[in-house]
C-alpha cells in the first residue's frame, strides 16, 4: 500500500435477498475495521435503502452504476440524484460487466463519470484488460485507452478512485499476482503523471480487483502502488471482507 488512505470497496453485484443482506449488514456492523481505511459497499439498487437504514455510518454506500445525465424518461435507469437522495456517496462506473456484458463504451462511461462528479458523488472508475488482450501484449494500451476516456471527461480527480480489474481475474478465482497488479498500477500512475499531472498521479488511489479474498489480500496490499481493493465474491461474507479491509496493517 502507498501513502494514501487505503480504500476497500465491496461490490455485491446482482446478489442477495432481503434476508441475506440483513445478515451481511449485521456481520459488517459487528466487524472490527481499522480506522485508517475508507470502506464502501455497493449493494444492488433495490436494497440500498435497507442497507442505508441498518448499516453503521462507518461504511459508505455506492451505487453500482448511474445514468449519464439528469433523471427523466429513461426506463430502467437510476439517476445520480436518486443515488444521492438515498444516501450514496459513491458510484462504480465502467465495471467490466457493464463494458463487456451490457456493452457500455468508453466515451459514455466518461460522460457518466463527469456527471456523477459534477453532482458531488465520488467515482470508482474501473479499467482492465481481457485475457486475449493481455496475451496479445495489449494490457497497457487497453488500460490507457479506458483511462483516457475518464481523463478526457472529468474536470477533477479529487473524488476519483481508479480500480484496475483485469477481466480474466474477475470471479474466476485466478487472482493477479502482486507483481502483475503492481506493474499495471505503476503504469497507470505513470500515465496519470504524463497526461494529467504529477499531483493527480501521486494523490489518486489505484485499487485492485479480481478474485481478492481473505487469503491473498495481505500479499497484494504489500505492493507500494496497490492502494486498496474492489472486492466481489468475498465481499458477500462479512468476516472475510473485514480481513480484506484490515489487510494493509
Ligand atoms: O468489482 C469487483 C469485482 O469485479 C471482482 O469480483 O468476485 O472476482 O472479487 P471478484
Amino acid at each position: 500500500a502507498g501513502s494514501g488512505k487505503f480504500f476497500v470497496g465491496g461490490n455485491w453485484k446482482c446478489n442477495g435477498t432481503k434476508d441475506s443482506i440483513a445478515k451481511l449488514v449485521s456481520d459488517l456492523n459487528s466487524a472490527s475495521l481499522e480506522a485508517d481505511v475508507d470502506v464502501v459497499v455497493s449493494p444492488p439498487f433495490v436494497y440500498i435503502d435497507q442497507v442505508k437504514s441498518s448499516l453503521t455510518d462507518r461504511i459508505e454506500i455506492s451505487g453500482q452504476n448511474s445514468w449519464v445525465g439528469k433523471g427523466g424518461a429513461f426506463t430502467g435507469e437510476i439517476s445520480v440524484e436518486q443515488l444521492k437522495d438515498i444516501g450514496c456517496k459513491w458510484v462504480i462506473l465502467g465495471h467490466s460487466e457493464r463494458r463487456h456484458v451490457i456493452g457500455e463504451k468508453d466515451e459514455f462511461i466518461g460522460k457518466k463519470a463527469a456527471y456523477a462528479l459534477s453532482e458531488g458523488l465520488g467515482v470508482i472508475a474501473c479499467i482492465g484488460e481481457k485475457l486475449e488482450e493481455r496475451e496479445a501484449g495489449k494490457t497497457f494500451d487497453i488500460c490507457f485507452e479506458q483511462l483516457k476516456a475518464f481523463a478526457d471527461a472529468v474536470p477533477s480527480w479529487d473524488k476519483v478512485v481508479v480500480a484496475y480489474e483485469p477481466v480474466w481475474a474477475i470471479g474466476t478465482g485466478k487472482v493477479a499476482s502482486p507483481q502483475q497488479a503492481q506493474e499495471v498500477h505503476v503504469a497507470v500512475r505513470d500515465w496519470l503523471k504524463k497526461n494529467v499531472s504529477e499531483e493527480v498521479a501521486s494523490k489518486t488511489r489505484i485499487i485492485y480487483g479480481g478474485s481478492v479474498n481473505g487469503g491473498n489480500c495481505a500479499e497484494l496490499a504489500k505492493e507500494e502502488d496497490i492502494d486498496g481493493f474492489l472486492v466481489g465474491g468475498a465481499s458477500l461474507k462479512g468476516p472475510e471482507f473485514a480481513t480484506i479491509v484490515n489487510s494493509a496493517t
